[in-house]
């Protein structure tokens, strides 16, 4: 585990020591060299003498001049290992210990830890990639909560309408109740309702994996709205909703698949059917903006609290799960929504008042190619 850390501060050492030695050897050899020069020029040896020899022949004050200066040297280089030895610590402490922690933060992560982080406390790239670990793990936390959420609420919708079956069903058998046309249709609808559930959760899942492609042609997105409003007007009649289409003449024609695009409109129109009041009013706008098409349904509706807005899009997020589950819904309507324009490159946005209405925009981007 420490070896990094102990291979870090060997190599600096051993370069210190390099150096330090080095060093040493050259400061040795001139100053023995002018020292040798000096003596030679100032006569006090004979022309011919080599090296050597003149050794053999300095005085006690050169002797002594000479060994300070040796011990002066070795003091020298005795320091500068010692700094040496602390500046090596000092570095390789540095280097190696946020890799160290990450390493083992890393490992417990491996080990099923999803609260593992690593203290940040540099700017440079190590500080960086402990930074990305920690946002990865965050991630990685949240995505596993969103999995347990999501199987949970995959048993818990499936569980009711096939306990519906099996006590109706049971009740069959033993003669408690009679199988009658009222009997069967509301049966029938269980059994839809699962159909639905499981049809929508299949949409999702090849959705997010990528492998549900939209098939993109040229869409009039005119007729498109046209068609969906007409096809939910008998739905709205029946609240005494007022269904009005607020769509702006010669809208560009759009690149999107158009069971996916009218699939996204019906799905927000039925929310806002579904959530405003009797004798309320919804209203489908189209617009082209920066080069996007918006598609906005507003209603005056119940609305949505501002801490349940982030998660309309959840799967299986309803905000009063007893009234929605009443009316039909499967809470995977928004999420499905959301898969959908993210896979046409676009995005949805809600904006809501609790008590007053929601207004959601479908943002989606606009071919080059405009309407003739
Ligand atoms: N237009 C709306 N007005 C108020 N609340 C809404 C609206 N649309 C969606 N919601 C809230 O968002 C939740 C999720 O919507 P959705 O995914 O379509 O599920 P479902 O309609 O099946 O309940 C709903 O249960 C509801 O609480
Ligand atoms: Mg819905």
């Amino acid at each position: 585990m420490r070896s990094l850390l102990i291979r870090v501060m060997v190599t600096f050492f051993v370069t210190t020591v390099t150096v330090v030695v080095g060093l040493i050897l050259v400061v040795n050899y001139q100053v023995s060299e002018n020292f040798n020069s000096y003596l030679y020029m100032s006569g006090m040896h004979g022309i011919m003498m080599n090296h050597g020899k003149m050794a053999a022949m300095m005085g006690v004050p050169e002797r002594q001049f000479i060994t300070s200066l040796k011990y002066s040297l070795a003091l020298a280089a005795g320091g500068m290992l010692l700094i040496g030895a602390c500046v090596s610590y000092y570095l390789a402490r540095s280097i190696a210990t946020p890799v160290i922690d990450l390493n083992q933060a890393v490992n417990a992560v491996a080990a099923g830890d999803l609260d593992a982080t690593v203290i940040v406390e540099r700017q440079d790239e190590v500080g960086q990639l402990a930074m990305a670990f920690n946002a990865m793990t965050a991630k990685l936390k949240s995505n596993t909560v969103l999995r347990q959420r999501f199987l949970a609420g995959v048993a818990h919708e499936l569980r009711t309408p096939l306990t519906i079956l099996k006590a109706n069903l049971e009740g069959i058998a033993d003669g408690i109740i009679t199988p009658d046309v009222e009997q069967i249709s509301s049966l029938t609808e269980e059994v839809d309702r699962l159909t639905k559930l499981v049809g929508e959760l299949r949409d999702l899942s090849l959705l997010e994996a990528g492998q549900l492609q939209p098939e993109f042609t040229f869409l009039d997105i005119t007729q498109l709205l046209r068609q969906v409003l007409g096809k939910s007007n008998p739905l709205a009649s029946e609240k005494s909703i007022s269904l009005y289409s607020k769509i702006d003449d010669e809208l560009p024609v759009i690149w999107a698949d158009g069971d996916m695009v009218r699939q996204m409109v019906y799905n927000l129109v039925l929310n806002a059917i579904k959530y405003t009041p009797d004798g309320g009013q919804i209203i489908v706008g189209a617009t082209a903006k920066n080069s996007m098409l918006q598609i906005m349904v507003t209603d005056t509706g119940i609305g949505i609290a501002v801490e349940d807005l982030e998660h309309v899009f959840d799967y299986f997020y309803r905000v009063n799960s007893a009234r929605t589950k009443e009316s039909g819904g499967t809470g995977l309507g928004l999420a499905l929504v959301k898969q959908m324009v993210l896979a046409h490159g676009g995005k949805i946005e809600v904006a809501s008042k609790l008590g007053q209405g929601s207004t959601f925009t479908l943002l989606l981007p606009m071919n080059v190619q405009q309407k003739a």
